[in-house]
């Protein structure tokens, strides 16, 4: 029966509890993207506060993607202050993976930067009009991608995570609303996830082919008229980057900054907590890499629940780390109580990651 705190081996990487610190956007980062003393303290209480895994926020592999207040991952430069972050989550036996990603157009902070996509398509969200990506711009951004992962490598990481969910470029290739391309990257599934599958040879290629490779994926992108993917691809899918060697699957859904985003509001009881788990549980039952849970799970009822009922290996937490980055050493010493969040997704609007209620409210709990 598997349990939240036991020692696992998850897609590569020796773990010593179940729970992983979903890619958190650290909104902190100096302007250029370099680690500052804000970042390298989330990372630490995270790791003090014994996260068994912790996966970074996006990162940008490609200088003129511009990502305000992001870590960043185009240059050697970065990798010094990343080695840092690295060596303090070792340091407290938790392990660190780097998630590389490109915004494509649903940046919205800095419009003028990222215009690029599969098709000359308008964002839904930003309303910014893509230009389509040619063959060059998608061997060139699989290379970076590559590159990125090779600094990770040098700086410590223990592996990477590809960001493909959620609206962002990656994703948008897997899409047909966005993916409206008649070439090799375009219109069958395979094609669609071509880019994906040339990134993590390319990774492999560069960083060996033991540097664990996951990648985070929409079930469903959850937009009204069904504009975009459905799960009937989104599972598909899953099972074909199964097949390709990824070393582990991230199931999430939705778009950023829409109605039914990934990080849904109001989490305020049991029944609304892993409002993705009917769609990891099927991709667990159809591949044979670990796949991780993420969305709205609060409570340490609903993790046992979620592992022991399951095909599913591993927790991935963000909004509850926010509120409080000790909350898996408080569970782990036997406080059961859940999770201080509620949901308001005031985290999402701050410049400088936090929980906005804490600042508001510091004494008050959480009503249930
Ligand atoms: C402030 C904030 C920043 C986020 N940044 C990222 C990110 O950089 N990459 C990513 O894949 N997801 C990001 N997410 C989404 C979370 O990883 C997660 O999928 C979502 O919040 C649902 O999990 P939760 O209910 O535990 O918060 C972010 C969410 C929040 C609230």
């Amino acid at each position: 029966m598997k349990k939240f705190f036991e020692k696992i081996n998850l897609g590569g990487i020796e773990v010593s509890n179940r729970i992983v610190r979903s890619a958190t956007g650290e909104s902190l980062a100096a302007e250029e993207g370099y680690v500052n003393e804000d970042v390298f303290k989330i990372y630490k209480d995270l790791a003090e506060g014994k996260v068994g895994l912790i996966i970074t926020g996006m990162m940008a592999v490609k200088k003129n993607d511009i990502c305000p207040g992001l870590l960043r991952i185009h240059d050697d430069d970065y990798i010094e202050g990343l080695q840092k972050i690295c060596s303090v989550v070792h340091k407290n036996n938790s392990k660190i993976m780097a998630q590389l990603a490109h915004g494509g157009t649903q940046i919205i902070a800095n419009p003028s930067h990222s215009p690029i996509g599969p098709s000359k398509v308008k964002d839904l969200v930003s309303g910014i009009t893509a230009k389509e990506m040619t063959q060059d711009d998608i061997y060139d951004l699989v290379k970076s991608f590559g590159n990125g992962a090779l600094r990770t490598k040098k700086a410590g990481f223990d592996g990477i995570q590809l960001h493909a969910a959620h609206g962002y470029l990656l994703s948008k290739f897997l899409t047909p609303y966005y993916n409206q391309r008649n070439d090799e990257y375009g219109g069958s599934l395979k094609n669609r996830i071509r880019i994906l599958i040339e990134i993590l040879n390319n990774v492999k290629s560069k960083c060996g082919q033991d540097y664990p490779v996951f990648i985070k994926l929409n079930s469903a992108d959850f937009l009204d008229h069904n504009e975009g993917l459905m799960f009937k691809e989104g599972l598909q899918i899953a099972k074909l980057v199964a097949e390709e060697r990824f070393d582990a699957i991230e199931v999430s859904g939705g778009i950023t900054y829409t109605p039914n985003s990934e990080s849904r509001k109001n989490i305020n009881s049991k029944e609304k907590e892993a409002y993705f788990e009917g769609y990891a549980e099927k991709v667990a039952n159809a591949v044979s890499i670990p796949v991780i849970l993420v969305g709205g799970i609060r409570s340490l009822e609903t993790i046992e629940e979620v592992l022991q009922g399951t095909g599913i290996t591993a927790i991935s937490l963000c909004r509850p780390l926010i509120r409080e980055p000790g909350l898996v050493k408080r569970w782990l010493a036997g406080d059961r109580e859940k999770s201080k969040c509620i949901s308001c997704n005031k985290c999402l609007d701050t410049r400088d990651l936090g929980c906005f209620r804490i600042r508001q409210q510091p004494e008050e709990d959480h009503p249930s």
